[in-house]
């Protein structure tokens, strides 16, 4: 892909790029819709993900272009608006841009850009965080400036909650920045602080991508979100994250039954991030499958972001052999479903798993094995 990348951009801008970035995907482990609430949550980096090259040009004009849409989508720096329609996507690398302004940090005045990925989009890998991740980089690159690690992620934040506009957490760009081969990222969202957790040998994630997707599905993601902050608010706390389950249960009554059952999932989600993390290190695999699996019936139950399609599939996969756990993966209401197993499940029993889904639902998902990788970095060129 990089070398890719490298030729696209000499293809289209007629001469090499001067800054090469890379910023992986994700698969949220365990911790579902627990960062904007100020909880923890488990992720790992995956080694699938988004190259951004550049070049200084002319000030005044930004050039994007992606390699799975042919053309160049230009923006005066004097007027960088939202995209509409399919250029859409110009939003995350523009909404970096804007951000470093926001952040106090040099601009490049002019950019010829090119994005290349080898990750599925809308397969709840996050593909915008990686976009946002390597683009931060990229841009550094040209201007010279060298942030701590925890502000570039901050900062990809910051796009896609004030440009693109989704009030997502901290999950996405920390694990796309913190990332380190065979480790998981954990973070306290709060802080926010990020440290590595080593991944036992011999476990293994696979991602079985739908392809489904709540025509809804930022709406649903924001009332989710205002659903938590009413809950925090009810029960006179700023975040979820700072009750406990036997303090929510006392509170009970203070709240509309849906608000109840959406802060009981964040608030147990929370303690089962806490037992995973114990379990991972004694290598008890066993208990962590069985807590990502209770993860997904709290989704399905108390905060009803799954979908008959991610159910399903969960139900498949944890009745097949070698499957230690499995759970929907990310913000929900369609995306992936992600399964973790043991070093004997194979490519074949996928496909039996694949087959079993396009017999009910009448389209195959996409398998993928993934691998962890390491986090977002500057490449040479
Ligand atoms: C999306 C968001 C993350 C997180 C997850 C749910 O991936 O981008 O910040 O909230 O959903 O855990």
């Amino acid at each position: 892909m990089k070398d890719l990348a490298i030729a696209r951009f000499t293809e289209l801008y007629g001469h090499a790029p001067t800054v090469l970035a890379w910023a992986p995907g994700r698969i949220e482990f365990i911790g579902n819709h627990t960062d904007y609430n100020g909880g923890t949550v488990l992720g790992a980096a995956i080694d699938l993900g988004m190259w951004v090259a550049v070049a200084a040009a002319p000030a005044g004009i930004l050039r994007f272009a992606t390699d799975s849409q042919r053309g160049i989508v230009a923006v005066p720096t004097s007027a960088p608006c939202k995209q509409v329609g399919p250029q859409r996507w110009v939003n995350y690398p523009l909404g970096v841009w804007t951000s470093f302004r926001e952040f106090g940090w040099q601009q490049p005045d002019g950019l010829e850009y090119l994005a290349c990925s080898n990750l599925p989009v809308g397969a709840g890998l996050s593909s915008s965080a990686a976009i946002e991740m390597a683009s931060a980089l990229a841009y550094l690159g040209l201007t010279g400036g060298s942030p701590a690690r925890e502000k570039v992620v901050a900062l990809g934040r910051h796009a896609e909650n004030n440009f693109v506009g989704v009030p997502c957490g901290i999950l996405d760009q920390g694990v796309s920045g913190f990332g380190r081969k065979n480790h998981l990222v954990f973070i306290d969202c709060r802080g926010p602080r990020f440290e590595t957790v080593p991944m036992p040998a011999g476990a293994h994630f696979w991602v079985f991508n739908t392809h489904t997707k709540h025509a809804l599905i930022d709406g649903m993601y924001a009332a989710r979100h205002r659903e938590c902050m009413d809950a925090a608010k009810g029960l006179g706390v700023s975040l979820l994250a700072d009750l406990t389950p036997a303090q929510l249960e006392q509170g009970r009554a203070l709240l509309p039954e849906v608000n109840y059952r959406r802060a009981k999932h964040v608030i147990e989600e929370i303690d089962r991030v806490a037992r995973v993390r114990a379990a991972l290190a004694v290598g008890d695999l066993a208990a962590v499958g069985r807590l990502l699996t209770a993860s997904h019936r709290s989704s399905q139950v108390q905060f009803e972001n799954s979908t008959p399609e991610l159910d399903f599939l969960v139900e498949t996969l944890t009745a097949t052999p070698h499957v230690y756990g499995a759970r929907l993966t990310g913000g929900g209401f369609g995306g992936a479903v992600m399964a973790f197993t043991d070093a004997e499940f194979s490519a074949a029993e996928a496909a039996r798993v694949a087959d079993v889904y396009a017999r009910r639902f009448g389209s195959r998902p996409d398998v993928l094995h993934c691998e962890t990788g390491e986090g977002a970095e500057r490449l040479a060129l």
